[in-house]
């Protein structure tokens, strides 16, 4: 068949009557279609796809439903965002959608109209969505009549889904549409559980949008507005993919493609949000409708991006009706945009087409989750209870949202452990679950102060790891498991039971017990005195064996063990209680968040043996765990009964904050009186003591080595300002400590506030009184609020210190402070008398007049001049760079990645150009 100009008109108009194929309506496997906000058990058909969708109900617990404004609603507007769920509660809201299978591929879309459902017109409301723990994006509302909506495709790392709406504080959440639609297996395989593929943009050259049934997965494929010189051509033939398509681009979205209207020889067209770190991901789909066979006229055509020379995509002809696409082997990133032009060969003899684009961006996933036998048990305990707070989502992840009341842990990458549940004062009802027992890495469990009833699971006894279980003021009953009771009388649990009055074999013995008392003793003596007897007659045995030279190592030992008080004698096997079976095990026991008695402390500090500091909590104690590890622990001096909620509410959020520069808490110890932290232990102490040459161990450090240490100390506040919201309150160089080879970590964040976390840290003691004087926000005088400028003032006079040498307040100087005295060298260009003479003049002059410059802005008098501690990072890197010269900074390995995607281009199905 020839081609020319009236043929293409001609099937153009008789398609636009018809229509776009469909094809037979199949079931509608595994599909999830959500209308938000519609009243419990109600259903209808959707008109356009012959879908039912249901009310949202089921798949959520929290929010109100609306009805958008009557003037909104037209009959242009999808039945589905009629109705909205929004969530003027609660900072994270989720959705759990139980349908998925863990390690299959989803489609998920999310839709939002506004519709001045709440009558207030809002013209702004900004809230980002979360998949799973990660973030996907942020949904801007500006136009109330608009229909938003999200897509992406990613893998369910658990038997379920979850999409949670974060307020953000611009605005209440809301949703109305969420739909889920299983893939195949073969399909879109870049998105697996590291990374998912957000939808950017999906086209066709059709007139209407295409989805299900047309294509059974429901993608929706838009119509490409009218490109300006462009005209389409169009087919009713069905256009068949090739057995193992990677995509499976459905007939109805192939059969139009677009052509340069005029003679021109190629198409022009371009992607990009502007930001060079974006990952794009581009699928273009060609497929020939017009049958070339038998003619002499042939479409040869190739791909350039932007201004390179050699084609992106070789010469190639698309297939006559079959699915043919080409995308690269990976992400492209590192342009602002992505100009794709496709043009005609010398020896084509027909323009070059296009029929559908796909472009995603990359979204890594970056938190970890929490361990899936650990959210099936509290999901299970959250359920018996019908636990509300904020439980949704995930129970670890992301730290921000964890679920009120765990403590979790993390190791790197590996998946979160839940090691603490306070359910304390939560009207807990019926028998305590067995579901607790499932939590493997449990430490401490708080049930106080519900009304519990029944026994205590004898299944609680095989948690290795419990320290405390505290479950005062409940009506349990019954005999206290053996194996608990024994463990709490050696120390190695603290064990809470006060206000149980029905409950026994503790402090108080078990009705019974005391009538069989004399038998008991009468077996007792029967049973064990022979085996005394049988004892003493082996070791005998056993000694004379030794002493007569036929020595055996092994027979020793056991026998020793058992006779061995803890305090005699330190063993991981010890530690862990009297309980046989642990005896087998030996347990790693740096789990952070681990819960220590005070007699593993003694133990652990050779009774308190050595102090290397004091500070305003207590004294500190060096230690040595079982494993070698050394650690310092803190220990408070007195603790009232507030002091312990507060305590332990702190240790809570500590042991979520985890970051290399960060002081790491290993456990606690919160036992009667008692009140300590273990922390690593920094073996060259305080960033203080060497720049003021107080110590005899003091090193005189280098600039660069200065330098390294303040961008480590950097990046630790940074990680607590914008990854767990924590404001230091006391940053100083006593508060920067140094490990074995100078690396540097923040300490001492024990007491800073969790921003919003609880207005408990509002009062007065809180307010201006905490920080050291010389590293305080003049600010601070009049807001007497704490800022996270306010850390970033201490953290200037920190560098000030590190580049002079010099304390913040000197006395000879009357009460001049460091940013006063450095101020006035600046005004005189005189870097010499600025820098600490210990350093010689070695130092690089273009790093140290940036460096000066930041700390001078750090120290501003007004925090709105102040840079953000990313910023600080930041400028730090770059100094960190200037003088580690001839490294760059990487943007080397930018191009190479970009490159190496433009090389490794797959062309599948390529038939021989011709
Ligand atoms: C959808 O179909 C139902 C029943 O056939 C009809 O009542 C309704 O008006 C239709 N809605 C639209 C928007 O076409
Ligand atoms: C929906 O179902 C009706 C009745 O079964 C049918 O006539 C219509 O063609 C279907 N629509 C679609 C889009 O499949
Ligand atoms: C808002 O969206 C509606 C529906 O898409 C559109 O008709 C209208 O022009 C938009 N208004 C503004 C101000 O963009
Ligand atoms: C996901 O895919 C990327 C690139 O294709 C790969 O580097 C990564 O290892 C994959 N992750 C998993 C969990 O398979
Ligand atoms: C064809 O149209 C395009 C887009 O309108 C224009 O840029 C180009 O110059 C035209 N080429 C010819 C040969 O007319
Ligand atoms: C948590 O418990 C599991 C199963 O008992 C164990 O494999 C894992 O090592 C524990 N994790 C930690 C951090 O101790
Ligand atoms: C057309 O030209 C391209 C290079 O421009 C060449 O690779 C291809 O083999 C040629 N095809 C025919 C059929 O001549």
């Amino acid at each position: 068949m020839g081609f020319h100009g009236q043929a293409i008109y001609a099937f153009i108009l008789h398609l636009f009557v018809s229509g776009t194929g469909v094809l037979a309506q199949s079931s509608n496997q595994g599909f999830v279609n959500l209308d938000c906000g519609l009243p419990r058990n109600e259903n209808y058909i959707d008109n356009s796809t012959n879908l039912t969708y249901y009310s949202d109900y089921e798949s959520i617990s929290t929010g109100k439903s609306y009805i958008i404004a009557t003037n909104v609603i037209s009959p242009s507007v999808p039945r589905q965002y009629e109705t909205v769920r929004s969530f003027p509660t609660g900072s994270r809201n989720c959705y759990t959608l139980e349908q998925a299978v863990q390690g299959e591929r989803y489609l998920l879309r999310a839709g939002f109209m506004y519709g001045n459902y709440d009558g207030s017109n809002s013209n702004a409301i900004l809230f980002d969505l979360h998949v799973g723990v990660n973030f996907w994006k942020t949904i801007e509302i500006t136009n109330s009549s608009y229909t938003y909506e999200a897509e992406i495709i990613t893998v369910a790392v658990a038997n379920f889904v979850s999409v949670c709406l974060i307020n953000t504080g611009r605005g209440i959440p809301f949703i109305s549409l969420l739909e889920m639609r299983p893939l195949k297996d073969s399909i879109y395989t870049l998105a697996n559980a590291s990374q998912s593929l957000d939808l950017y943009e999906r086209v066709y050259m059709g007139p209407y949008a295409v989805r299900y049934p047309s294509d059974p997965y429901d993608r929706v494929w838009q119509p490409w507005g009218p490109a300006p010189g462009w005209i389409t051509i169009s087919t009713k033939k069905s256009i068949v993919n090739y057995k193992d398509d990677e995509f499976e681009a459905p007939s109805a979205a192939l059969q139009f493609a677009a052509m340069p209207a005029n003679k021109s020889r190629e198409l022009n067209f371009d992607f990009g949000d502007g930001h060079t770190t974006t990952e794009y991901f581009f699928i273009f789909y060609f497929s020939e409708l017009v049958d070339l066979s038998g003619s002499n006229q042939s479409r040869i055509l190739s791909i350039y991006l932007s201004t390179d020379t050699d084609p992106w995509a070789e010469p190639f002809s698309p297939p006559y009706l079959r699915g043919f696409y080409l995308h690269a082997n990976g992400f492209f990133t590192g342009r602002t945009s992505y100009n794709f032009s496709l043009q005609a060969t010398e020896n084509s003899t027909l323009p070059p087409i296009i029929n559908a684009i796909e472009v995603f961006t990359r979204l890594v996933s970056t938190e970890a989750t929490t361990n899936l036998s650990d959210v099936r048990a509290i999901t299970a305990i959250k359920n018996q209870y019908g636990v509300k707070k904020n439980w949704m989502g995930d129970p670890c992840s992301p730290v921000k949202y964890a679920w009120d009341g765990l403590t979790c842990n993390s190791r790197g990458n590996d998946p979160e452990n839940i090691i603490g549940v306070d359910l304390s004062y939560s009207g807990l009802t019926g028998n305590i679950s067995d579901s607790f027992a499932l939590l493997n890495n449990l430490t401490y469990l708080d049930l106080s102060y519900n009304n519990l009833t029944g026994a205590v699971l004898y299944s609680l006894t095989t948690l290795p790891f419990l320290t405390v279980l505290n479950l005062s003021e409940n009506q349990l009953s019954g005999r206290l498991p053996d194996p608990l009771v024994k463990r709490a009388k050696a120390g190695y649990l603290v064990l809470q039971i006060n206000g149980n009055d029905d409950l026994c074999g503790y402090k108080n013995s078990c009705k019974g017990d005391k009538e069989m008392t004399t038998a008991n003793i009468i077996i007792l003596v029967m049973v064990a005195v022979p085996i005394v007897l049988i004892s003493v007659v082996f070791i005998i045995y056993f000694f004379c064996i030794n002493l007569s030279g036929f020595s055996s190592d092994m027979s020793m030992q056991p026998l020793r063990s058992e006779t061995m008080s803890p305090k005699e004698e330190f063993s991981p096997a010890h530690l862990m209680g009297p309980m046989q079976y642990m005896a087998h095990e030996v347990p790693d026991m740096r789990i952070e968040g681990r819960q220590f008695t005070y007699r593993q402390l003694e133990l652990i500090t050779n009774n308190f043996g050595r102090v290397v500091g004091k500070g305003g909590y207590g004294i500190v104690y060096h230690g040595c765990l079982e494993d070698g590890t050394e650690v310092a622990i803190k220990v408070s001096s007195k603790a009232s009964t507030q002091g312990r909620k507060e305590f332990f509410a702190e240790v809570r959020s500590l042991t979520k904050v985890h970051h290399k520069n960060l002081v790491a808490l290993i456990g606690y110890c919160m036992e009667g009186e008692h009140l300590a932290l273990v922390f690593e232990y920094m073996a060259l102490g305080c960033l203080k003591d060497h720049l003021t040459g107080r110590t005899s161990t003091a090193i005189v450090l280098s600039w660069k080595q200065r330098l390294q240490i303040v961008y480590e100390a950097a990046k630790g506040l940074d990680y607590l300002h914008t990854g767990c919201d924590i404001i230091h309150r006391d940053v100083k160089s006593s508060n920067i400590l140094l490990g074995q080879n100078l690396e540097a970590k923040i300490s001492d964040f024990g007491f800073s506030k969790v921003s919003g976390s609880s207005n408990r840290m509002d009062r007065g003691s809180y307010v201006g009184l905490v920080g050291t004087p010389g590293y305080i926000d003049p600010e601070l005088s009049t807001t007497l609020r704490h800022t996270y400028k306010s850390d970033v003032y201490s953290f200037g006079v920190v560098i000030l210190e590190m580049l002079t040498g010099e304390p913040p307040n000197r006395n000879i100087d009357g009460d001049s402070h460091i940013a006063k005295r450095v101020a006035s060298k600046v005004a005189k260009g005189n870097i010499n008398a600025i820098m600490d003479p210990k350093l010689r003049g070695e130092f690089c002059q273009n790093s140290v007049w940036k460096v000066v410059d930041l700390a001078m802005r750090c120290v501003a008098l007004s925090s709105s001049q102040r840079p953000t501690m990313v910023e600080v990072v930041l400028q730090l890197k770059e100094c960190l760079d200037l003088e580690t010269a001839g490294q760059p900074n990487g943007s080397i390995e930018d191009d190479v990645r970009l490159s190496s995607a433009l090389a490794v281009k797959t062309i599948k199905f390529a038939p021989a150009a011709r």
